[in-house]
């Protein structure tokens, strides 16, 4: 089976590698690739040169989780609701688009901390209102949990994603300062921004002064692993729970689409932590 990753830049992507390792325990014979592709009117070309190649599925990273829409056959609600996809899968000679982000994040969470998520009604803060927030926001949605508060720099991009969500009367959008305040009413804060980055590891989008005990703290910035923001969680007793693990199960429910196999994802977890330290 021939798989393959498109975006721009993507020397550095780990994907290949943990695509390389499912590979391995499925004990398939194949091999993911990553097909760097410079302009966005290449794509239609490059899409038709896939399927004569015969990859059967293929990775969406930046800058093309949208733009590879309009050439796809079909979408599925995920991809549709959010508006970007990060799969595709080739059926009966059909490009179909998915988006495993969101929901591979939050699969993420429930296998960390099984009992604290299978409480529906936990309050949850998302802070961001991006890309990144638009999948996870989709995913604690569609999968019931009823309290999603957003904080975001800019007001008008938290109150769109709020309006995504099935129950979206119930969230509440506030401003960066707000949140800050109110934190300590949450069960689970998930940092979304790109802000705590590596070269800005010392930054955070805000401070951590008082928590609930026993709240989940999470970041989805990977680099580096222990973000400024995660730190102040800890110095703060929160329970922790790291970014690369998106990277590992977006991949999982990837792998799932194409094959029907769901790897386990076993050593994994601390591989790649090891890899990115
Ligand atoms: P992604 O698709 O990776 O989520 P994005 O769509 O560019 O990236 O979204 C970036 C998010 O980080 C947004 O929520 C953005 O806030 P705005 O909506 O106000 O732009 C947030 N963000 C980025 N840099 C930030 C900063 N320095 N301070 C606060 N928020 C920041």
């Amino acid at each position: 089976m021939k798989f393959q990753l498109i975006g721009y830049p993507i020397q550095h992507s780990l994907s290949p590698w943990i695509h390389g390792e499912f590979l391995r325990k499925a004990k398939m014979e194949g091999n993911y690739t990553i097909n760097e592709i410079k302009r966005k009117e290449d794509l239609p070309f490059q899409l038709e040169e896939m399927k004569e190649k015969g990859v059967t599925g293929f990775n969406v990273t930046a800058p093309y989780k949208q733009a590879i829409i309009p050439y796809l056959d079909e979408l599925d609600i995920a991809a549709r609701e959010i508006g970007a996809v990060n799969t595709v899968h080739l059926k009966s000679g059909r490009w179909i688009g998915y988006n495993t982000d969101g929901l591979g994040y939050v699969r993420s969470l429930k296998v960390k901390y099984p009992e604290e998520m299978a409480d529906h009604s936990l309050k949850i803060l998302l802070i961001g209102a991006g890309g990144a927030a638009r999948g996870i926001f989709y995913a604690l949605s569609s999968e019931g949990y009823q309290h999603i508060d957003i904080a975001n720099r800019t007001a008008e991009k938290a109150e769109e994603i709020a309006k995504l969500g099935k129950s979206w009367t119930v969230s509440n959008v506030y401003t960066l300062e707000k949140a800050e305040q109110k934190l300590n009413q949450y069960d689970l804060i998930i940092q979304t921004t790109s802000v705590g980055m590596k070269p800005e590891a010392d930054q955070a989008i805000f401070s951590i002064s008082s928590l609930k005990p026993g709240t989940i703290v999470s970041d989805i910035v990977y680099q580096p692993i222990l973000t400024r923001f995660l730190q102040m969680a800890m110095e703060n007793k929160a329970k922790v729970h790291y970014g690369h693990t998106m990277l590992l199960y977006q991949a999982q429910l990837a792998f799932e689409i194409w094959t029907g196999i769901t790897v386990s994802l076993d050593d994994m977890d601390e591989q790649l932590q090891r890899i990115l330290e």
